[in-house]
């Protein structure tokens, strides 16, 4: 499968992409890849995960969500100097596929394809810079996962015994009894559903291949005791705490051929078909590079996964690296869910949200802005286009778009030059502004942006990306209120002190809007392209190191006093109207079966 870097670039070496040109309007350059910029191979390694996507069904906003999570951070870890690499993918065995490929009347591996495809267009739209993108239906995938059996066979941890138990197809998860509850179907007959998900469960009896999941309850446990932040947010951790209280049961690890066959067999057993969990996880090392080459990588793996398929990733995949000798996750990300207008997405209720009309109606960086900053990784989050709306126009358009657009028009600055800061107007210590004509609140502002960049590092690096947009939020306010504070506008050009005010203020505020836009790249790449490109900061000056907020403040040069500013563009983020939103909302297409399910 060809990585992003390599559709967007020539390069045929391993690719790290260090701009993404989606978004990108002014100023932009064609995308780069790290080997054609020329850094170090020795940088420190960073890899994340998204988990790997269903394809029985077009994607939606929470799996965009997913993606658009772990986006930022790659992109965070770049900027922050790592070798980051960022995998995602699509899922594409066991029977909820098959079953989902028989009612659509395709091939499945023709129906995976178009699904995938689907998926790989939704995240290049939505500015998704994956570095790998994996099909388990790949056969590199299927000699890693046929590897890993083997090794867990050959440890004595796989043995064949007659199963019963309660099995969810759409969970694809087996079930104990007092994880099953009784409901009623639609037509009112008793059912037993998984408690959890709500989805119907079948009692289910074969012969069957079992992992000795029961074996490594404690060792789990230690490894959780002893890092009490390994999954984020902390309640998650707890979550699976308790669950591990709980007798834990072996784990059937294969199904039988008869009722499974889109699937990897069984090495050996051409009877039995792998468990789709266990094919799924295993999509992780076969991105590192398992067996041979992924030691380096292996060391540094974070997963992102969404609070339904915690047990997997918490329990069941620990368990399976611990089996095979192999090193366990550093983190795992947990987020919660999105509802629209307080109910689970469902193709029955017809409210699933297609990203790609969301991404058409907001822009790409209103949609991503949103979700990151209105997704709470504790609770579920509740999306509906006026709340949107409302976040994008005060945030981007009025705030941001406002501030930028103020101190960048050539009526405050006709030479459109980054304009020179004076340290008599502006003095380093507060105690000597008597003579200068900051006022304290300036002084509040300075300390805040200075402080700013430590403070997002803190909130993305605890995967509290909405925390790290309201201090920029802030932040912003507060420049916002500097500028309105002394009216540049009022001052008399004529006048030599008036100007050099001028200058200093409209320094302030350009170093302001810098220090937002590098920050912000992680979240909205292509409007925080804008900026920089506007204010004249180079590709090469956008990356955490460039910070230095006002260095002539602290008393050193400035390279950008003086250089010309960047291409001005109409606005920065467009004001979007609600009618206007909803009048160009296109309808979800209804043209197959593969939609929404
Ligand atoms: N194929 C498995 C994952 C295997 S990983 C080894 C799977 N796929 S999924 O397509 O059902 O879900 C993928 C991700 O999308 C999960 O993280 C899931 O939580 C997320 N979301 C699905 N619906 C969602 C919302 N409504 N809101 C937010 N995220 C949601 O599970």
């Amino acid at each position: 499968m060809k990585s992003l870097c390599r559709i967007l670039t020539s390069c045929r070496r391993t690719p790290r992409l260090t701009r993404f040109p989606q978004g990108s309007s002014v100023g932009s350059q064609p995308p780069r890849c790290c080997c054609c910029t020329g850094l170090s191979r020795s940088l420190k390694p960073y890899y994340i995960t998204t988990p790997i996507f269903y394809v029985n069904a077009a994607p939606h906003i929470g799996h965009v969500y997913s993606a658009v999570i772990a986006d930022c951070l790659h992109r965070y870890k770049l900027l922050r100097g790592y070798n980051s690499r960022f995998a995602t993918g699509t899922d594409e065995h066991g029977l909820k596929i098959q079953q989902a490929a028989d009612s659509a009347g395709k091939d499945p591996q023709i129906f995976c394809s178009e699904v995938s495809e689907r998926y790989q267009h939704a995240f290049q739209r939505c500015s998704i810079s994956y570095t790998d993108y994996i099909r388990t239906t790949e056969k590199r995938h299927r000699k890693v996962v046929e590897h890993f059996w083997k090794v867990l066979q050959s440890k004595g941890l796989i043995y064949k015994d007659y199963y019963e138990g309660w099995y969810s197809t759409p969970d694809e998860s087996f079930l104990t009894p007092n994880q099953v509850s009784d409901s009623r179907d639609s037509e009112g007959s008793l059912i037993k559903v998984s408690t959890e998900s709500g989805h119907k469960v079948e009692w289910m009896k074969e012969d069957n291949y079992i992992f000795r999941l029961s074996d490594f309850r404690s060792e789990l446990l230690l490894w959780l005791r002893s890092n009490p932040n390994l999954i984020q947010p902390v309640k998650f951790q707890k979550l699976v705490l308790q669950w591990l209280e709980d007798d834990l049961p072996d784990l059937s690890v294969s199904r039988q051929k008869s009722r499974l066959q889109w699937g990897i067999p069984v090495p050996g057993d051409p009877e039995q078909t792998i468990y789709v969990w266990l094919d799924a996880l295993v999509n992780y090392l076969t991105v590192a590079g398992y067996p041979q080459n992924h030691s380096e990588w292996w060391a540094v793996v974070h997963h992102v996964v969404g609070k339904d398929i915690l047990k997997f990733h918490a329990i069941y995949w620990p368990a399976f690296l611990l089996a095979a000798g192999l090193p366990l996750p550093q983190k795992i990300y947990v987020h919660s869910h999105w509802t629209v207008h307080g109910k689970k997405m469902s193709k029955s209720l017809s409210n699933v949200i297609n990203p790609l009309d969301a991404a058409e109606k907001f822009t790409v960086d209103g949609l991503r802005y949103f979700l990151l900053r209105q997704g709470v990784p504790d609770s579920d989050c509740d999306y509906y286009d006026d709340k949107v709306v409302k976040m994008c126009n005060s945030a981007l358009a009025d705030a941001l778009g406002g501030l930028l657009n103020r101190c960048t028009a050539p009526a405050l600055n006709p030479s459109q030059v980054y304009p020179c800061f004076s340290n008599t107007c502006f003095p380093n210590n507060q105690s000597e502004s008597l003579f200068g004509r900051a006022v304290p609140e300036d002084y509040t502002l300075v300390e805040a942006v200075v402080a700013l960049p430590a403070s997002v590092e803190r909130h993305f690096d605890s995967f509290h990306v909405y925390k790290a947009l309201e201090a920029i939020s802030s932040c912003i306010h507060l420049t916002n209120g500097f500028v309105q504070r002394h009216r540049p506008w009022k001052l008399d050009r004529n006048d030599p002190g008036d100007q050099q005010w001028l200058d200093t203020i409209l320094h302030v505020s350009l170093e302001c809007l810098r220090v937002y836009g590098i920050l912000l790249q992680p979240v909205v790449p292509g409007l925080a392209d804008r900026i920089l490109s506007r204010l004249g900061v180079s590709l090469e000056e956008r990356n955490w190191d460039s910070l230095n907020f006002l260095e002539k403040y602290q008393g050193k040069e400035s390279a950008l006093e003086g250089r010309a500013l960047g291409p001005d563009f109409e606005m920065l983020f467009r004001r979007l109207e609600r009618n206007q939103v909803n009048a160009r909302t296109p309808k979800i297409p209804t043209q197959s079966n593969l939609e929404y399910c």
